[in-house]
């Protein structure tokens, strides 16, 4: 690998342990105005110290992140869809020159495998991973379930061992059964998608068993932003992915951080 390309992934997937711990915050580049993300400089600051990296759109970046933080960040370069239309029909919204402006890490894009818009998606990320080898830039590719699909190891697996074949140096998936051979069939690093808001206990046991089944890391946004403690939950996601920790014990870390019953009914 060209050290540009290594020492950015350095910078994602911590070389100490493999390990990453990524916050996603790119949810409004097609939900709009996402709960929790509505003010995203005051979500997104007090996590910024306990994230490996952080995954978001440029328009966010500008607006909510000071310039000074020392995050790496993993820019998500697709778009041009919404909840309203049909959500395969992404392109590359993001130039190379404007990536590299904005001193990234990592681009990420979605591919949409099995879906109507599949044959484009992945053509636009091996034209992405053509302009991110010549300048050093890795590339995420995000697979994303289309609502006909099932979230299972047939599939994920399928999915995942397409992003590698093309090109991806990362790919960031969902977790499933035997998640174990999605990633023995994958040749590039695994991280997994917290996927939708769950009890604080399951989201931890979906780090747990993510890492104990052999992802990298996690790649999370609601389940840490729509928490009552966000901070306590990111805190406890890194015991578990970084320290080891056991599913009990890092519910403790979440647990001792949150606002006390006076404080929540307050708001
Ligand atoms: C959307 C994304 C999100 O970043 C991803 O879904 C991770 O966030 P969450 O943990 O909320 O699922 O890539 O396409």
């Amino acid at each position: 690998m060209h050290w540009g390309m290594e020492n950015r992934m350095a910078r994602i997937i911590q070389p100490a342990d493999g390990r990453c711990v990524m916050l996603a915050v790119d949810h409004g580049y097609f939900l709009g105005p996402t709960s929790g993300l509505e003010q995203p400089r005051e979500t997104i600051e007090p996590l910024l110290p306990h994230a490996d990296a952080i995954m978001l759109t440029r328009g966010v970046l500008r607006n909510a992140v000071d310039a000074n933080m020392q995050a790496p960040v993993v820019l998500r370069v697709s778009g041009g869809t919404s909840i309203l239309k049909e959500l395969s029909n992404e392109d590359i919204t993001v130039s190379i020159e404007d990536a590299i402006r904005l001193n990234i890490s990592a681009m990420a894009l979605s591919i949409f495998v099995g879906s109507e818009f599949e044959k484009e998606t992945l053509v636009s990320m091996a034209k992405l991973v053509d302009e991110g080898e010549r300048y050093g830039i890795p590339v995420l590719a995000v697979t994303a379930v289309g609502k006909d699909m099932a979230r299972d190891e047939r599939y994920l697996g399928l999915a995942c061992r397409i992003a590698a074949e093309m090109g991806a140096h990362f790919v960031k998936t969902y977790y499933c059964e035997n998640f174990e051979n999605v990633v023995n069939s994958c040749p590039i690093p695994v991280i997994v998608a917290g996927g939708k808001k769950t009890p604080e206990m399951e989201a931890l046991e979906l780090t747990r068993n993510a890492v104990d089944h052999g992802a990298v890391g996690v790649d999370m946004g609601r389940n840490i932003f729509q928490s009552d403690s966000p901070a306590g939950m990111i805190q406890a996601v890194r015991a578990i992915v970084h320290g080891g920790a056991s599913v009990e014990d890092a519910y403790q870390i979440y647990e001792a951080s949150r606002p006390s019953g006076t404080e929540r009914a307050a708001g």
